[in-house]
């Protein structure tokens, strides 16, 4: 009676779409946006120019770069009344809760957005203001935990320069950051713009799937991220390594720990669903650490521990056998920490990075003019019985 349903729980052998933005190989370690190699791209592009070719397919000309920039810097304020939403939070408030509920309630803020039948235009506008708002409500969700006033946008700079100016910025100078810490967060968040059919991109496009607005779709994908399994390993991974510092370095103890199937601790930061080999951005993470502690003079014990856990574990036949490496979360902390980030932003910059990726996902979907996504399922809960009276029960 299952009819023709093949059932892959946790779709681990389901090809979910076509689609022609993100290759991965994942026996390789091959990671490309469009083509071009996430080793190139980290090196010599920018983050905005890296979100041009994920969402339109193309390397921006110059003057396509300008424009794009341009139509950002001029969205980038987001309505006053929308401070009533942070001051509703509690300080200590988890920073993805409330990421999630106000790039949601961007749509409510923006009913043209509803409009059923969007045309491409239209549709063009939402993304320039999702890209640009996104920077703006992540800084202010970081002011906000520090109870210090919000940054406005600077809209001369140039957007990472503008992220950090109102995430770590006062009140009036525009402040003269370091070139290592702007060229380290382009590079981060290069290295987290898109990676094909995960968990969250995956959820973005079901969500779109029924012609729902593009905020409440990555809203949705927000929401995906923040799980320890998914883009909250970043926390996870930093607060491990704190717990094994306190523990005295003992990393084989930890290591043991992860292999025991009695105990539910498991290496974050660890193995990944389709790298059966290393994660090529854990690489270029890894090097970023060591740049740019020593730029910075930072000598940080957490990096050292990081370094030996995945020397012991790369030895480790429990590992070895199940091909887990180190994946894009397992350095990442160490470099947010070192730019001033604490722990619980981790994941909110990991979507900062991802939002380009997830809406060139969404617009390749409704490009596509996908159906509404509505898995099937095998039933294999009671066949059939009668309602019991409540006196009967
Ligand atoms: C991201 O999909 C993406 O592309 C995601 C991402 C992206 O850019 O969008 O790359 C970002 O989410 C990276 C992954 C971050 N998550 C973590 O670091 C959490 C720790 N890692 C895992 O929980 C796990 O490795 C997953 C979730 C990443 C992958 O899980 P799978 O593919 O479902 O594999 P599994 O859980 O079935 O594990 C296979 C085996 C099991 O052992 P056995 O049952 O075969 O004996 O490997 C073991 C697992 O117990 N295992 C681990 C482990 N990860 C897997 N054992 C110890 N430590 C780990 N980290």
């Amino acid at each position: 009676e299952s009819g023709y349903v093949t059932l892959d729980i946790g779709y681990k052998n389901t090809g979910a779409t076509k689609s022609a933005i993100t290759f991965l190989d994942g026996e390789k370690g091959i990671l490309k946006y469009r083509g071009y190699s996430i080793e190139q791209l980290a090196e010599q592009s920018t983050f905005i120019e890296v979100a041009y070719l994920l969402i339109y397919g193309e390397l921006p000309t110059a003057a396509q770069l300008k424009e794009f920039e341009h139509e950002i810097s001029i969205h980038t304020l987001v309505h006053e009344d929308m401070k009533k939403f942070f001051d509703g939070f509690p300080s200590n408030s988890h920073p993805m809760g409330q990421l999630s509920s106000v790039v949601g309630a961007l749509a409510a803020f923006n009913p043209a957005s509803l409009k059923q039948g969007l045309s491409p235009e239209e549709i063009n506008t939402e993304i320039i203001k999702l890209i640009a708002k996104m920077s703006t409500v992540v800084s202010w969700i970081y002011k906000k935990s520090l109870g210090h006033p919000v940054i406005y946008p600077q809209n001369k700079l140039d957007y990472v320069t503008n992220f950090l100016h109102m995430t770590f910025g006062q009140r009036t100078e525009v402040v003269d950051f370091d070139p290592v810490v702007v060229n380290a967060m382009n590079k981060l968040l290069i290295l987290h713009a898109d990676h094909e059919q995960n968990c969250s991109a995956s959820t973005v496009r079901i969500v779109g799937s029924s012609d729902a607005n593009i905020y409440a779709s990555i809203s949705a994908g927000i929401s995906a991220l923040w799980g320890p399994l998914h883009g909250g390993a970043n926390q996870a991974v930093i607060e491990m390594l704190e717990k094994i510092k306190l523990d005295g370095g003992d990393t084989e103890k930890w290591i043991a720990k992860a292999k025991d199937k009695k105990d539910p601790f498991r290496l974050m930061g660890f193995g990944h669903r389709v790298y059966k080999n290393f994660d090529p951005r854990a690489k270029i993470i890894k090097k970023a650490c060591d740049d740019i502690l020593e730029k910075l003079g930072i000598n940080n014990e957490v990096l050292d521990i990081a370094k030996k856990l995945e020397e012991v574990a790369l030895k480790d036949p429990y590992f070895v056998q199940r091909k887990l490496y180190p994946n894009v979360d397992f350095y990442s902390g160490i470099i947010y920490t070192a730019l001033g980030f604490p722990t619980d932003m981790f994941t909110v910059l990991f979507a900062l990075g991802r939002l380009p990726g997830w809406i060139a996902q969404w617009k390749e979907m409704k490009e596509n003019k996908e159906p509404i996504g509505r898995p099937r399922q095998i039933y294999v809960g009671v066949k059939s019985r009668d309602y019991v009276p409540m006196d009967k029960r």
